[in-house]
């Protein structure tokens, strides 16, 4: 049969053609809006953006802001206050990706501003606050990510919960929000370890200081002795106290390291919150899987393990590290973005050996019955082979 034959045997595709040939008698051809309409995806949801730093400031003696800019002079794609790029980089021969929350205003649409504090035993961060200069170029996915506020369903009461550099989104949607003067009543509670480490210190207060509907309440979990704010962890009473009546009404914003994340989480639960009002921002894979209730207790994380990439090569790695960390450090790209087991970007499928997968590895169903692995998330508990 030939393939006219099969197209005219398709439902249809007759009369497809018949509606083509009068529209194109009017001067009206299809293809004309080929390139168009690729071109309009292209700039409103792009796979690879081309940046280059414009400026950086240095916010605490840890953390620094970074203003990317398009490196083609244009304006960068839009995004929802909240949200985050994933940004390519090679440090030291190792290609890698880490998703960053733009810090900026999305009515600023000429830079996107990322604060990155240097994590602990973290290598790309300090790269990023300590080595990068004016003019370095970088790539970016898409602006990404499902944290972020919606006026439609969200409501006019937020509240923000940040921990350390949890403040980050928060900032993109108290911007948004103050520089439209829109309506919603705003409540940004934030915690940090150290004085030194509040990011945005000034801004904030003064933000609070000019806005009635803004409120700004402070705390610092290991203060000196000169510090006269308020002191010590958010809790029960602390929390009650601070969101009045009905708290339950309000949409929650949750953002910080992960045990302030759940513990939060776990205030607002037991306040008679619905979890569909609180929304928690992800937070890479965890650092400590081995104290997640299904670890098996005889894996140590410093076990060596090998890894087969079928086709492709083998290398050792440890338990501990998260698979597509160590498939990056010797040199196997996986695509990914959100690195903390939202997105799916990274599956990889599993052949053969067994992994662990973490409480934030969302896998879908269809993922989990056929071998599929988010690799940003998941721990070799054994020797394993993987297909990417
Ligand atoms: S990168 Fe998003 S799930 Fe792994």
């Amino acid at each position: 049969m030939s393939n006219i034959q099969v197209l005219n045997a398709v439902t249809g595709y007759q009369e497809i053609m018949y509606a083509k040939g009068e529209l194109e008698k009017t001067g009206t051809d299809f293809s004309e809006y080929k390139g168009k309409i690729a071109n309009i995806m292209q700039t409103l949801h792009p796979k690879r953006i081309d940046l280059v730093v414009g400026h950086i400031l240095q916010e605490t003696p840890t953390t620094a802001t970074i203003r990317l800019v398009s490196k083609h002079g244009h304006d960068l794609p839009a995004f929802q206050a909240g949200q985050y790029i994933n940004l390519f980089l090679n440090v030291q021969g190792t290609y890698t990706a880490r998703p960053y929350a733009i810090a900026s205003s999305p009515l600023e649409r000429q830079h996107y501003d990322l604060t990155i504090k240097k994590a602990e035993g973290g290598f790309v961060s300090h790269y990023l606050v300590d080595q990068v200069e004016v003019g370095k170029e970088f790539q970016s996915s898409g602006p990404m990510g499902s944290f972020h506020h919606n006026p439609l369903f969200h409501g006019d009461d937020l509240v923000f919960l940040a921990g350390g550099s949890g403040s980050v989104p928060a900032r993109s949607m108290l911007l948004n929000i103050l520089d439209q003067n829109l309506p919603q009543r705003l409540h940004l509670i934030y915690v940090n370890s150290f004085e030194n480490d509040v990011i945005y210190a000034e801004e904030l207060r003064e933000l609070a200081r000019l806005h009635d509907h803004f409120t700004l309440t402070e705390y610092i979990t290991r203060p000196t002795a000169e510090y006269q704010g308020e002191t010590g962890r958010l809790s029960h009473e602390r929390l009650a106290a601070l969101l009045g009546t009905n708290p339950e009404n309000k949409m929650f914003y949750i953002c910080g390291p992960t045990p302030f994340n759940q513990s939060c989480q776990q205030l607002l639960v037991n306040l008679g919150v619905p979890a569909r009002r609180i929304r928690v921002e992800a937070n890479g894979a965890p650092k400590t899987p081995h104290h997640q209730q299904d670890w098996p207790s005889e894996i140590l994380l410093a076990q060596e393990v090998t890894v087969t990439v079928k086709g492709k090569g083998q290398f050792k790695t440890t338990v501990g590290e998260p698979l597509l960390n160590s498939l990056e450090r010797n040199g196997f790209f996986v695509e990914n973005a959100c690195r903390s087991g939202e997105c799916s970007l990274c599956r990889v499928k599993l052949i053969s050996g067994e992994v662990f997968n973490p409480d934030e590895a969302h896998l879908r169903k269809s993922d989990r019955n056929f071998g599929w692995i988010y690799s940003c998330v998941a721990f070799p508990l054994s020797d394993i082979e993987v297909l990417i």
